[in-house]
């Protein structure tokens, strides 16, 4: 052992709550990384993290030095960069229709996303539903393309915040995820690394979400927009409902003809409402009245400025741009089934995570990294929460291929589904805002 601390005092300290300096988290953090420390004194140290907790110094130190572990991104002099993140959501294609809306806007968004996680979609695999669409661009070309466009989007680089890659695979089996300063420093590592000077938050709340009450999900915004201030990055955080799936599609290529249906101005209400909400932060966050922001973010709605910046970031990436203009053209598979209203009255619930977990087990998602994913297949929500049906009307349809995963995905969405006799009341979708 090569670090200059020695780690079982480390592991101590944070096991009787003491707080660390950001010497000794070098220490522990780039020791793990460099194959120095061992998994099992850093799993017993992260467990002594998720006990004990860590104080908002002590989170911020702990997310610059992973964001220091390996590449940092410089971004240079591109204009007004603006990054975003979703903390993962079910039917949540933001992303597909916010980061032209920003190019449009004269920002410059140059980005990594992730794929799918658990039954949370990823933004790289809804691409992928283009075919030739690539998600690996050389840095000169990427840099290049954010310039030209405004827009460019890769996978996350396993040489960018790699102290994260091993610690949250560590947490995922020892059950340390759920903890939030490591979570609030895992996802602003990349973000801090990604170079970015702006970065729009968007923390989902709910049953499909990580944060399922609305104070957990202030505490992880806060603790998030409190790192950027601390690494001089404008962060801002809007909170966002995930009881249910946003818009009415899950499922990839359904997801993006639902993106792009929005880019053209005939999205459903709740998920254009949420693009025009994270456009006006990001655009406050370079000082603009947020009047303004709002009528000039939903402009670009209506006059295809978004989407003539979504045709060009396809083409430039080697989708097809055909597809864009004809998205019926996309891959959906063939099958067909439903799932109706056990009785009439009003929708009440239609369970994010059953949703998400039924895309996945018609073959949507992976169960394993590095699955094949059929991009073809999902669900559509004929009805959303607060509409009323008929007994036996169809409220759900699946989209399979030849019957893979059908009946289990039927029973999870029937499970996740209830009707009730009096009109629920209207949740609102933005719940909050921190910055
Ligand atoms: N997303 C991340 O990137 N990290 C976490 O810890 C949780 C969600």
């Amino acid at each position: 052992m090569t670090s200059a601390f020695n780690i079982p005092d480390l592991i101590r300290k944070k096991r009787d709550g003491a707080e660390h300096s950001r010497a000794e988290l070098e220490g522990l953090v780039l020791g793990y990384t460099r194959g120095e420390v061992p998994d099992y004194q850093i799993s017993a140290w992260l467990m002594a993290v998720y006990l004990r907790g860590m104080t908002p110094r002590e989170t911020a130190d702990l997310t610059l030095v992973m964001a220091g572990s390996g590449d940092e991104l410089n971004l240079g002099d591109l204009p007004r960069t603006v990054d975003k993140h979703s903390t993962g959501g079910v039917g949540d294609k933001t992303s597909l229709i916010l980061t032209p809306m920003l190019a449009a806007l004269g920002l410059t968004v140059a980005k990594m996303s992730g794929r799918g996680l658990a039954h949370t979609g990823g933004t790289i695999d809804k691409l992928e539903s283009f075919p030739g669409w690539t998600p690996e661009l050389p840095e000169e070309r990427f840099l290049a393309q954010a310039r030209g466009i405004g827009l460019a989007l890769v996978g996350q680089s396993k040489d960018l915040a790699p102290a994260d890659g091993k610690l949250y695979a560590l947490r995922d089996v020892t059950a340390t995820v759920d903890c939030l300063p490591l979570i609030a420093s895992s996802i602003m590592s990349k973000k801090l690394a990604s170079g970015a000077h702006t970065v729009v938050l968007d923390v989902k709340v709910g049953a499909g979400a990580f944060m399922r009450t609305l104070e957990d999900g202030r505490a992880l915004a806060r603790a998030m927009v409190d790192i950027g201030t601390r690494a001089s990055r404008l962060v801002r955080a809007v909170l966002t409902d995930m009881d249910a799936p946003l818009g009415r599609m899950a499922g990839n290529s359904l997801e993006v003809q639902e993106a792009i249906a929005t880019l053209r101005g005939e999205g459903p209400e709740d998920l254009t409402e949420l693009c025009v909400a994270l456009a006006v932060e990001a655009l406050a966050a370079y000082g603009e009245d947020e009047a303004q922001a709002e009528t000039r973010a939903r402009a670009t709605l209506r006059d295809s400025s978004a989407l003539e910046r979504f045709r060009a970031f396809i083409v430039a990436q080697g989708g097809e741009g055909t597809l864009v203009d004809h998205p019926e053209r996309l891959d959906v598979a063939p099958g067909r089934a439903e799932v109706v209203a056990p009785a009439s009255g009003f929708v009440e619930r239609i369970d994010a995570l059953s949703v998400g977990r039924a895309v996945l087990v018609l073959g949507g998602g992976r169960e394993r990294k590095g699955e094949a994913i059929d991009h073809g297949v999902g669900v559509e929500l004929l009805k959303k929460p607060g509409e009323a049906v008929a007994a036996g009307e169809a409220v759900l349809r699946l989209y399979h291929r030849d019957g893979r995963g059908l009946e289990t995905a039927r029973a999870l969405l029937e499970e996740g589904l209830s009707v009730t006799a009096r009109a629920p009341e209207a949740q609102p979708l933005i719940l909050d805002r921190v910055n």
